[in-house]
């Protein structure tokens, strides 16, 4: 067993209570390989933003779990080489059961989710008390989720959206202990989040989704007031990227994903972690494709990955600065 402290991390308490009183929300960002790494602490350390790093449970799989404890602590010391201790948390993102948390706990992460919003809410209750009751020994934090995003979340996934029930929040805070929760407001995983008849066309005849229902948010908020709210499936899924995708290439039909202004909105109100993956995975295909198609001959990774590495860098500034408005929050967490 290490423990999170040893790798330099931290959990994501004051973090959140933080950002609730501030309006604003932590960036967590997925992550498989060592560019991804690079830029998310590379963005994070020149916007002086706290930062959730966050593995999957196919990412662990993908990167090796020994691979990404080293990886973890690599993070934090690259952050202080390049002058500036940001606040990493690292995170276990949609863990299913039981033994998986345990074994990322065991294993050096700071904070786990349980994703138990499958299950029938009393199961949900069981499994999430279950795992809070064991990370609530070794002081890592813990995000359960109420209501089910349509989409793909690894093995699982959901056609239709199953809306957050506001009448259930409070009961479900008290009764596990969770230190912060996933609610379905609307968001969607990956990059086709709405078919094209939920949309409608604005005059350039670019998709236009369905607003978020703020209105559940609101009602969450009240029942659980100050609460950490976590955002899933926030991906903007940029019209520029899956232009450059598909002019060199791709094939992504009608996709779509949630303006910024609604995500900047959210990351305004309790909501203090926003959760972003497919954007950077679009970041990297489309200067992937770009950097094959420019350069044929070209057959060293550095080559396409450099490009990609750097075009993910700024997405990630851009979402800190101008979406999630965590830009200068590391400076008094140290
Ligand atoms: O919510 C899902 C995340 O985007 C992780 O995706 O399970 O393909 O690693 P993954
Ligand atoms: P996106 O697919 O919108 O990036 O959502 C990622 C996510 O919610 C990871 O848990
Ligand atoms: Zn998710």
């Amino acid at each position: 067993m290490i423990t999170y402290k040893e790798l330099g991390l931290v959990n994501s308490k004051d973090l959140f209570a933080k950002a609730v009183k501030g309006g604003y929300a932590i960036p967590a960002f997925n992550f498989n390989n060592l560019e991804q790494l690079q830029a998310i602490i590379g963005a994070c350390v020149e916007t002086k933003s706290p930062v959730i790093l966050q593995v999957s449970s196919g990412a662990r799989k993908y990167a090796n779990q020994t691979l990404l404890k080293h990886l973890a602590k690599g993070a934090v010391d690259y952050a202080h080489e390049l002058g500036f201790d940001i606040p990493i948390v690292l995170h276990l993102d949609h863990g299913d059961t039981f033994e998986l948390c345990k074994s990322c706990i065991e294993s050096g992460f700071s904070s786990v989710m349980i994703d138990g919003s499958h299950h029938s809410y009393e199961k949900n209750i069981e499994l999430t008390a279950q795992v809070v009751e064991y990370a609530h020994k070794h002081n890592v934090s813990v995000e359960g989720e109420l209501g089910v995003l349509a989409g793909i979340e690894d093995d699982v996934s959901s056609d239709v959206t199953h809306y957050t029930k506001p009448e259930e929040v409070e009961d479900f805070v008290k009764k596990t202990g969770v230190d912060s929760l996933a609610i379905s407001i609307g968001t969607s995983h990956g990059a086709n989040k709405f078919t094209p008849d939920q949309c409608t066309r604005n005059e350039d005849g670019i998709l236009v989704p369905p607003p978020l229902r703020f209105d559940i948010l609101e009602e969450c908020e009240k029942r659980i007031p100050g609460f950490p709210i976590v955002l899933h499936g926030a991906s903007s899924v940029p019209a520029e990227l899956v232009k450059i995708i598909n002019s060199n290439g791709g094939k992504l039909k009608d996709a779509v994903g949630i303006p910024e202004e609604q995500l900047r909105r959210a990351a305004a109100s309790a909501v203090c972690k926003v959760n972003i993956d497919s954007d950077g995975r679009l970041a990297m295909t489309a200067a992937i494709r770009k950097a094959f198609n420019d350069n044929p001959a070209e057959f060293d990774p550095r080559k396409y990955l450099g490009p990609a590495r750097d075009s993910l860098k700024e997405l990630y500034k851009h979402k800190i600065v101008n979406v999630l408005g965590s830009a200068g929050k590391a400076v008094n967490c140290n």
